[in-house]
């Protein structure tokens, strides 16, 4: 949930780049969704959804070729600081990425990012992608604190991030240039005691 600048796109030629089914083994399975690790053939799924208009300006995509993007995933494979997934249906179907990154075992801290392809928001998919998440980063690595970032008029994450647990911390005044004017960023946070004392099925229980 970073933000910088933005691509322009086709939505359209997007939308329905998400319908391959794979069988690919899953991380995590939540109650909707499963996470697998992304591949480096992925790049090509994850290159549409990135152009989708909404997640370009929410997330502040600069537009990079498709050959950058897989040299990316390739290199972030073998980097310790980031998990990528991808989000799937039960069936296989994969319809979003998310990751935490920024992962620092010195203080106990790491972001999150999570973006849905445009044909599969408003289903509840994401929040519980991002419970997975959660569930994850608390469950298997020692992290204390969990971040995430967004602008401020972003109702969809701001609803979602409310929604698996994030507290909102504070507002990063001006913080990010884009569309030719600055943002505010809205800064939410998940801590480990707050994520223990949730009252629901961890995602090794479903
Ligand atoms: C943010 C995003 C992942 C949310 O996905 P989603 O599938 O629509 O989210 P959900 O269906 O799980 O809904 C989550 C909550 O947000 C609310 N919500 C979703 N879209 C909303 C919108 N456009 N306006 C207001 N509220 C919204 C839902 O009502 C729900 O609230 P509830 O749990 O209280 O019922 C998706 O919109 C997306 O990929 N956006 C582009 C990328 C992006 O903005 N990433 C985030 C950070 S920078």
């Amino acid at each position: 949930m970073t933000t910088a600048a933005t691509a322009e796109s086709d939505a359209d030629a997007n939308a329905d780049a998400d319908d391959t089914v794979t069988d690919r083994p899953t991380t995590l399975r939540g109650r909707l969704v499963a996470l697998a690790p992304l591949d480096v053939d992925d790049a090509e799924l994850l290159h549409g959804w990135r152009s989708d208009p909404t997640a370009a300006h929410e997330i502040g995509i600069w537009p990079r070729p498709l050959s950058a993007l897989r040299a990316r995933i390739e290199r972030d494979v073998d980097n310790s600081d980031r998990d990528d997934f991808l989000i799937l249906l039960p069936d296989g179907t994969p319809v979003g990425h998310c990751a935490v990154f920024q992962q620092d075992f010195a203080d106990g801290s790491a972001e999150l990012e999570l973006m849905l392809a445009p044909g599969h928001r408003r289903r509840g998919l994401a929040v519980d992608a991002l419970r997975t998440l959660t569930d994850l980063a608390f469950g298997e690595l020692p992290l204390h604190r969990l971040e995430a970032n967004t602008h401020t008029t972003n109702a969809a994450a701001l609803g979602t991030l409310a929604s698996a647990g994030f507290t909102h911390e504070g507002v990063r005044r001006s913080a990010c240039m884009h569309r030719g004017r600055r943002h505010d960023v809205a800064v939410l946070g998940l801590l480990r005691p707050e994520w223990e004392a949730q009252d629901r099925p961890r995602a090794w229980d479903v």
